[in-house]
């Protein structure tokens, strides 16, 4: 059985030493009360479990049970990544994570035998969609303690050793291990120097294997470089154009690199929910023209790139 706290035993390189010292409360305020709640979770109950469009659980419990999950995973608000369904409980979360992975997963196709990372995966939702698509195994990486712990909620009921998430950074893990597939997601533009984001990406990519690259773009004009707030983020350091992050990919090592999507973030797919609370994407247009940020940027357009390390 996989506890909460458990660490994967494979990855003889990697700092977690770290993993430990941050699954701790002397590292996060709210960390006991979040894990309390992870740990209330039953993980007896599960009958099955779908990881499509909503990653399912299906459980067999009373209501009252179901009652306690749902107030369990509440503790662990605000939910961005997803959506997930855990018994009767449906965690509508900020993203419909799932229209990104329809993006994707064509360009991705089969991914029987293949080892994935996620650098900055949140609570590992695309993670469970790789394991549909048939990975062996995904290790996720993502700082934030929170999205870890929801990774872990998950797998209260899952039980599935295949899918990791360590709250590690990009830039921490040793490139002695490789993967045939890295994805980094939404990671680029809070990075202070992304090419050298593109090139850990490019170093943590086996031979032969292939790199994906997600982040927000200026569409239509040159890269920005925002001197306050981008969509009210305050840790945006740059949002490149679209011939910039081919050319990063390129300069990192990757051949063949192919733009597989570029999509406006829409209201619907970025959106305030009972499961997070806060404002969202609407928030962060300009009322009377939504094609721009309230600081009067291009509104975010997302691109996703894929490439190729030689062999
Ligand atoms: C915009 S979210 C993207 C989440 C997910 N990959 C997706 O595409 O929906 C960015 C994530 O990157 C994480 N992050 C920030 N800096 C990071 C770093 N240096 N290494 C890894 N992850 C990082 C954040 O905690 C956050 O969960």
């Amino acid at each position: 059985m996989i506890g909460p706290y458990d660490l994967p035993s494979h990855l003889p390189d990697w700092p977690l030493h770290l993993v430990e010292q941050r699954l701790s409360a002397a590292h996060h305020g709210n960390f006991e009360r979040w894990m309390s709640a992870v740990a209330a979770l039953p993980t007896d109950l599960t009958q099955s479990c779908t990881f499509s469009d909503t990653v399912s659980v299906e459980l067999s419990s009373d209501e009252a049970t179901e009652t306690a999950i749902k107030e369990n995973l509440q503790q662990l608000l605000p939910w961005r990544k997803g959506p997930f369904r855990i018994g009767q409980t449906f965690i509508d979360t900020e993203w419909r994570s799932d229209w990104k992975w329809q993006r994707l997963r064509d360009a991705l196709g089969n991914l029987e035998n293949q080892r994935v990372l996620d650098i900055g995966c949140g609570n590992g939702y695309f993670g469970w969609r790789a394991l549909e698509a048939g990975a062996q195994e995904v290790i996720g990486v993502d700082p934030s303690i929170l999205f870890c712990l929801q990774h872990r909620a998950v797998q209260q009921f899952v039980q599935d050793p295949r899918n990791w998430v360590l709250p590690l950074k990009g830039e921490e893990l040793p490139a002695t291990t490789q993967f045939d597939l890295c994805l980094s997601m939404g990671v680029l533009y809070h990075r202070r120097d992304p090419l050298q984001h593109v090139h850990q990406l490019y170093d943590l990519t086996r031979s032969g294997g292939r790199g994906v690259l997600e982040t927000l773009i200026m569409r239509d004009t040159e890269s920005l470089y925002p001197e306050q707030r981008y969509a009210r983020m305050g840790n945006v350091w740059c949002v490149p154009s679209t011939e910039q992050v081919v050319t990063w990919m390129q300069q990192a090592g990757f051949n063949d690199v192919t733009v597989v999507d570029i999509s406006t973030t829409t209201v619907a797919e970025q959106r305030s929910t009972e499961w997070m609370r806060f404002e969202s994407l609407r928030e962060c247009l300009n009322p009377d023209d939504p094609s721009l940020t309230v600081e009067g940027y291009p509104a975010p357009v997302r691109i996703i790139c894929l490439g190729h390390r030689p062999s």
